[in-house]
């Protein structure tokens, strides 16, 4: 059965209502009027009209309509903490800083960090949009962004060995079901530094301050900075 979502997407939690083998799903941080919500993965088999016709879309198709839905610019909170680092509790200079960021996209945020001089890694699932920040950082000559695509719920993520961060900044990703996105957490507190920060941006509508860092390990200390309409959260350990 098709699920209805709200404006702004929420996500059905339970992906054993009927034979949808759901993957992943995605709040879309600027819905446009007939397309709210988004998922991939292995597409339904049965007569249901194609997730064009509906208001549900895979991110393969999603980006095939459109390959930067977001724009270029980076999401507000994201510029506002590196605008100004150490007011929200990150320090080192960005040359020594690397950053996570699982669920880029096509790099808007991962892209406009590297800019600043961060070494970024940006993990997508889909490879249009791998391929499309790949050409970002060719056009760009910015050798400090390394797009890699990788599904956030399949652990270890594919990167190089020896891999740990300073940073782990996730905008606007939500996976579906909750094993997935603890199974994500951990993967990525495993491969955050000690003493290291997590930035979390995401939508209200789908989650809320206290459920996100339910879902991390008990010992992280958060910040709040949401508002009604987004959940921010910045995290260290
Ligand atoms: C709302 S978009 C946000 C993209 C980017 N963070 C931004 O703010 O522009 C969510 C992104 O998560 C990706 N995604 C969804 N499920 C994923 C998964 N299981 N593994 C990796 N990426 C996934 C989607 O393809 C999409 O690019």
């Amino acid at each position: 059965m098709w699920t209805t979502f709200d404006c702004g997407g929420l996500v059905d939690p339970d992906p054993t209502d009927g034979a949808w083998p759901w993957r992943a799903a995605i709040v879309d941080p600027e819905p446009d009027a007939t397309v709210q919500y988004h998922v991939a993965g292995p597409r339904p088999t049965d007569d249901r009209k194609t997730p064009v016709e509906t208001t549900d879309m895979y991110w393969e198709d999603r980006y095939a309509m459109n390959p930067r839905p977001f724009g270029e610019e980076p999401t507000g909170f994201i510029r506002d903490v590196f605008a100004a680092p150490a007011a929200y509790g990150i320090h080192g200079t960005p040359a020594d800083t690397s950053i996570l960021c699982p669920g880029d996209g096509y790099g808007r945020n991962g892209l406009w960090l590297a800019r600043l001089g961060y070494r970024v890694t940006g993990l997508e699932l889909v490879r249009s949009a791998v391929e499309d920040a790949r050409t970002r950082v060719r056009e760009d000559d910015c050798a400090n962004y390394l797009p890699i695509q990788a599904d956030l719920s399949r652990t270890p993520f594919p990167l190089p060995q020896g891999s740990g961060f300073d940073l782990i900044v996730s905008a606007w990703v939500h996976l579906p079901t909750e094993p997935d996105r603890r199974r994500c957490n951990t993967e990525c507190l495993r491969l955050l530094r000690e003493g290291g920060s997590i930035v979390i941006v995401t939508g209200a509508l789908v989650t809320s301050a206290v459920q996100e860092a339910d879902e991390w390990d008990p010992a992280m200390r958060w910040t709040d900075f949401s508002t009604p309409e987004e959940i921010r959260l910045i995290g260290s350990r």
